[in-house]
């Protein structure tokens, strides 16, 4: 599956490329990394289910493949990576957690470097540095809104990796169990009745970090019109500006920049 929203064909920028996984597709594609824009189009195969390690990898490799790239390549999963080794799987095959992802990811795509990194934290990176953040001084955030939530914090451009604050617990719940997108279609909420869930939680991250600027990421921020209105806490939100490609941008950013947190 391919498509070609957010491409640059004729960019001559230096590349690295960037797969981001997620509980639907694994995605990826070749990336400049002066823009944040893919070179030519992005190329999907479907989550393996269940999605363990080892399938999740051949997925990753077919999508590197796909392109023919020897070089660098990011990698995003959605959970907590510490020294390379995946410590949390809240909504991924549990087997993840205890792998350690480099030797995993080096059986298939071995001699060339590697980063792998949470999938929100390359999401914000790629914002921050090509979106909805550019330009943005003090502690930008982004959220993913989707099976759970994902965050990101930056400051003047640093990442401070793994913040999940989608387990914070706000009130008497994790803050992904009352105001994921999972939860709104769970329960058939409307975009107003699920922005309060959200305010709430939001007014729990400002009290903490005090951003200057929420962004709003995951397939819901491309209907921000219907509920950004409706949210009430006090920190500007805006939609993420990249949507389906921020993660791949992020990870490709990531593997530039030698992070491997
Ligand atoms: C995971 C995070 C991830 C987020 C979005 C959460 O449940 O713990 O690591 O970033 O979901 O996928």
């Amino acid at each position: 599956m391919t498509d070609s929203s957010t491409s640059a064909k004729d960019s001559a920028g230096p590349r690295a490329f960037g797969v981001d996984v997620g509980g639907s597709g694994i995605k990826g594609g070749i990336v400049d990394l002066t823009t944040g824009m893919l070179v030519g189009e992005r190329y999907k195969v479907l989550t393996p289910q269940p999605a363990t390690p080892e399938a999740v990898s051949r997925g990753v490799a077919e999508v590197v493949g796909h392109f023919n790239w020897d070089g660098p390549v990011g990698i995003t999963l959605p959970g907590v990576i510490t020294g390379g080794t995946m410590r949390t799987a809240a909504n991924i095959d549990k087997g993840w957690i205890g792998t350690n992802t480099y030797d995993l990811f080096a059986k298939d795509l071995g001699g060339r470097d590697l980063s792998v990194v949470n999938d929100a934290d390359a999401a914000g990176m790629a914002e921050d540095a090509h979106g909805a953040g550019r330009g943005v001084d003090g502690v930008v955030m982004l959220l993913t809104f989707g099976t759970g939530i994902g965050s990101a914090i930056l400051v003047n451009g640093t990442l401070v990796p793994n913040t999940e604050l989608g387990h914070l617990i706000v009130g008497k719940k994790e803050a992904e169990h009352q105001a994921s997108s999972r939860v709104k279609d769970e329960k058939g909420w409307s975009y107003k009745k699920w922005a309060k869930k959200v305010s709430k939680v939001l007014d729990e991250y400002e009290a903490l970090f005090w951003p200057s600027l929420f962004i709003a990421g995951g397939g819901i921020s491309r209907k921000a019109d219907k509920w950004i209105p409706h949210l009430t806490n006090e920190t500007k939100v805006v939609p993420a500006a990249l949507q389906n490609t921020a993660g791949i941008v992020g990870a490709a950013m990531a593997v530039d920049r030698g992070l491997q947190p």
